[in-house]
C-alpha cells in the first residue's frame, strides 16, 4: 500500500526537491501556507508530516503547535525540518511539541529513512492488539529481518536460528488460519524487501501445508522463502522502486540477488538443503527461461518448482508503489494461461485449488 506524506514550507525549492524525492515512494502532498494545508490534510489524513521553519505568515513550530490541538491531526508523527542548527535545545523542542527534527542539508536517504521508522513505528504498534500467533510471527521475523541487515552489515555470518524461530512462528500461525490477518498487517509495513520476504515465506508455508508436507518440510519452505530474496538488500532502494524499465545495470543488480544470497547462505554452515535449493532456484523456470543459471525441469525438483511459483504469484500480487497490482485471482489466471511451459503445472493447479479453497484473495 502507498503510504502518504505532507510537507508544508514556504521555501518552495525545498518543497518541490522533497516532492521529487518521496513521489517515488509516496503519495505527496504539498502546501505553502497553514490554512490549505489544514483543510487538505483533514480531507485526505497523510501517515506523516514534514513541517519546514517557514509556512505563510507564520512559522512551522507555531503551525506544529496547532497542530498538536487538532484533534484529528494531533496524532500524526511530525517531522520537523529547520533550515540552521539554531533551533536545537532539548526544552526548545518539546515546548513546541516536536520530537524529530532535521536539519538542512540533509541527505535524502536520512529522511527516507527517518519517514520509514516514523511509518512502521505506528504500524508495528498495531500489532500488538493481534491475536497470539498472528503477532509473534510479525515480531519475530520483522526482529530476524532487521538482525539479518544488521549482522551483515557487519560484516557476521547469517543469524540462521533467529531466522528459523521467526519462520517457525509463520507455520504456526498458517497452522491456526490466521494467515489472512498476518498478510493483511504485514502489506502496511514501509520495508519493500522485509515485506516481500514475508508474503513469500508465508505462501510457501501454504502451499506446503496444504498438500500434506510434514511439518519439517513446510519449515524449509517458510525459511527458503524468507532468504530467497535476502539478497535485494543490496540492491539500492530507487532501483527497488524503479516506475520505469530498468536499465541494464540496474537489471543485473537486481538479477544478482540470487548469487548475492547464495554467498550470504554460505556463511552459515547448519544451512539445510532444502533451503539452498529454493534460494538458488526460485527464479528458474521449466523451459530454461529463468535465471541465473536457465536451468531446466529435469534440474528442479518440487521445493524449486514449488518456489517458483510463489516467486510468480508474489510478483504479480505485491503491492509496489511504482506498479498496479494483480488481484490472486487474475494472477492465477494469468499463470495458468500464460506460463505453462514455465511452472509446473501440476503444482500451480493444486496452489490455485488452495487459494480458492482459503477464499482470502483480497489479503493474499
Ligand atoms: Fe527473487
Amino acid at each position: 500500500m502507498k503510504h502518504s506524506v505532507a510537507i508544508i514550507d514556504s521555501n518552495s525549492t525545498h518543497r518541490n526537491d522533497v516532492v521529487k524525492l518521496l513521489s517515488l515512494y509516496y503519495d505527496v502532498q504539498d502546501y505553502d501556507n497553514e490554512g490549505a494545508a489544514f483543510g487538505g490534510m483533514r480531507a485526505r489524513r497523510p501517515d506523516v508530516i514534514l513541517v519546514g521553519p517557514q509556512v505563510g505568515a507564520g512559522s512551522g513550530t507555531n503551525l506544529i503547535r496547532d497542530l498538536r490541538k487538532d484533534p484529528g491531526l494531533a496524532w500524526i508523527p511530525t517531522i520537523y525540518i529547520a533550515d540552521n542548527e539554531d533551533f536545537r535545545t532539548v526544552d526548545q523542542l518539546r515546548d513546541a511539541g516536536i520530537r524529530e527534527k532535521l536539519v538542512q542539508p540533509y541527505a535524502p536517504q536520512t529522511l527516507l529513512s527517518l519517514l520509514s521508522r516514523q511509518i512502521n513505528g505506528r504500524v508495528e504498534q498495531g500489532w500488538q492488539a493481534l491475536p497470539g500467533s498472528q503477532r509473534k510471527a510479525l515480531e519475530s521475523s520483522l526482529q530476524a529481518f532487521n538482525r539479518i541487515v544488521e549482522d551483515l552489515t557487519r560484516g557476521k555470518p547469517l543469524p540462521f536460528a533467529d531466522v528459523s524461530k521467526s519462520c517457525q512462528a509463520v507455520v504456526e500461525a498458517v497452522q491456526n488460519h490466521e494467515l489472512g490477518g498476518l498478510l493483511d498487517q504485514i502489506r502496511r509495513h514501509d520495508n519493500v524487501t522485509y515485506v516481500h520476504s514475508l508474503r513469500f515465506a508465508s505462501m510457501m508455508s501454504l502451499f506446503g501445508s496444504a498438500i500434506g508436507l510434514p511439518e519439517d518440510q513446510q519449515l524449509v519452505l517458510a525459511i527458503g522463502g524468507m532468504l530467497a530474496n535476502v539478497g535485494m538488500m543490496t540492491v539500492p532502494r530507487p532501483v527497488l522502486h524503479k516506475a520505469g524499465a530498468l536499465s541494464p545495470q540496474e537489471w543485473e543488480a537486481v538479477r544478482n540477488h540470487v548469487q548475492v544470497a547464495e554467498r550470504i547462505l554460505s556463511t552459515c554452515d547448519d544451512i539445510p538443503k532444502g533451503v539452498g535449493l529454493i534460494v538458488s532456484h526460485h527464479h528458474e523456470r521449466l523451459d530454461g527461461s529463468g535465471y541465473p543459471r536457465g536451468l531446466t525441469g529435469k534440474d528442479l525438483n518440487q521445493l524449486s518448482r514449488m518456489a517458483g511459483i510463489i516467486d510468480v504469484f508474489c510478483a504479480l500480487t505485491d503491492h509496489r508503489p511504482h506498479k498496479p497490482s494483480l488481484s490472486p485471482a487474475a494472477a492465477l489466471a494469468l499463470m495458468t494461461e500464460e506460463m505453462s511451459a514455465q511452472l509446473d503445472v501440476g503444482l500451480l493447479a493444486k496452489f490455485q485449488a488452495i487459494m480458492l479453497e482459503v477464499g482470502g484473495f483480497e489479503a493474499m
